[in-house]
């Protein structure tokens, strides 16, 4: 599933940024080499990344 339908970044892709940057969702975009367009998918991107890092911490692997 798209999350990000401006720069085409699925929530998989989002995820395994979030274990490997640190920062908010625009950050991990650019260390995705992607920039925000329109800033829809930024509060689910941010979610996405505070529930992902929390999975981390606790030793749990994302769903496939
Ligand atoms: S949907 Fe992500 S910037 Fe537009």
């Amino acid at each position: 599933m798209f999350i990000c339908v401006c720069n085409a970044i699925r929530d998989t892709e989002l995820r395994q940024a979030a274990r490997q940057h640190p920062g908010d969702a625009d950050t991990v975009y650019a260390c995705l080499g992607k920039t925000p367009q329109c800033g829809q998918c930024l509060d689910e991107a941010a979610e996405i990344l505070i529930e992902e890092r929390e999975r981390a911490a606790c030793g749990q692997l994302a769903p496939a």
